[in-house]
């Protein structure tokens, strides 16, 4: 069996042990005779992996006890309209900061349900910094600051947690459990899975309970978190292949050391790969040092005439996933929790061994 270096944005690498459990599990999981996606999700082997799972991840994140955690589908999308359903009125208003596309797309779902102020914005460099956090428009009371962690398309990360009594609402989906987080600092934060969690179809949502309050009356029930707090998730067929692989992924990292264990993993794999870059005459990365993503590391060729050769050699020595986003183009390098540092010295092989026969 050969395994490809598999550096694709999401959905993205999963860790093999999970894979070789998901495989022995599939035809007979836990003696019930059925694959996991033939179990009634209210059958009481379900219910315990719901529960282990949320346990689980309470642990991996220290979640304190007065938060809520919450498996909706939808993805990170969804969340970009339920958290102004849930936490603001039509005539109330919320901000945003946007360092990246996916910011910028929360903020244009929100504006259809309330007013959105953009209080810091660093589309006028193409994204490639955070605007200094005292040059930031507060509105006077918003009801809640959205900003994005990790901007997996132009690779800036907050190295910090913005400041202030406004509710933060943070959309994790490209960096949850890639390292330790103090949730308490943040009103809700929500993440599609398909990146550091496990396949497509399910979502996390960490939320404050009182925060759980402000929801709408007139909104659909699947789109209200209080509904999925009171059922355990459970408020329609959930997505239970997705929360299965979730559960062995938590698993997978508390046998690992659990996030601390893989801040220092992940630490060490991006600065090995900024360090490359920025030592070389072919490749730059136009992030600010002081923000770019452990995560998502996107980077130009000098002469982008050899991005398609770049790309052609590295698929054929065994690298996938590398072609920057069709909206940006270059490369880009995504290396969350299930790259291995093996995959990641290897590319950094594959980079300078094609900087000197082309560069
Ligand atoms: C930071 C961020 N937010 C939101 C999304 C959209 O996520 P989903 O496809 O789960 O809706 C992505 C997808 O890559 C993302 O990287």
């Amino acid at each position: 069996m050969s395994r490809a270096h598999n550096f694709s944005a999401g959905p993205a690498a999963l860790p093999l042990e999970v894979l070789d459990t998901i495989r022995e599990d599939l035809p007979d999981w836990q003696g019930t005779g059925m694959s996991i996606m033939e179990v009634s999700h209210r059958g009481k082997e379900f219910i315990e992996l719901a529960a282990r799972a949320e346990s689980n991840l309470r642990t991996l994140l220290s979640v304190p006890d007065d938060y809520s955690v919450l498996f909706p589908q939808g993805g990170a999308t969804m969340q970009f309209a339920m958290a102004p359903l849930n936490l603001a009125g039509p005539d109330d208003t919320v901000d945003y900061v946007l360092t990246g596309s996916w910011g910028k797309k929360a903020a244009g779902e929100a504006a259809k349900f309330c007013h959105v102020n953009l209080i810091a914005d660093s589309s006028d460099k193409n994204f490639t910094y955070i605007p200094d956090e005292s040059s930031w428009r507060h509105s006077e009371s918003a009801a809640y600051l959205h900003f994005t962690p990790n901007e997996t398309i132009s690779g800036v990360e907050f190295h910090f947690v913005p400041e202030g009594d406004t509710p933060l609402v943070a959309d994790m989906s490209s960096t949850i459990l890639s390292r330790p987080v103090d949730v308490s600092r943040y009103g809700v934060i929500y993440a599609g899975a398909q990146k550091n969690i496990g396949p497509a179809g399910i979502t996390v949502v960490i939320v404050r309970n009182d925060l759980l309050e402000k929801a709408r009356n007139n909104i659909p029930h699947l789109m209200t978190w209080q509904a999925y707090a009171e059922s355990d998730s459970m408020t329609n067929t959930p997505p239970t292949f997705a929360w299965y692989v979730a559960d062995q992924v938590f698993q997978y990292l508390l046998r690992r050391g659990g996030l601390a264990a893989m801040a220092e993993i992940n630490r060490r794999k991006a600065s090995k790969l900024y360090t490359v870059i920025d030592a070389s005459g072919l490749y730059s990365n136009p992030v600010s040092k002081d923000c770019r993503s452990w995560m998502n590391v996107p980077f130009v060729l000098a002469d982008d005439s050899l991005d398609k050769t770049f790309l052609e050699k590295a698929a054929s020595s065994g690298f996938v996933g590398l072609k920057g986003h069709r909206s940006v183009g270059g490369i880009r390098a995504s290396m969350y929790n299930a790259v291995a540092e093996e995959s990641v010295d290897a590319l950094i092989e594959f980079m300078v061994e094609f900087e000197r026969t082309n560069g």
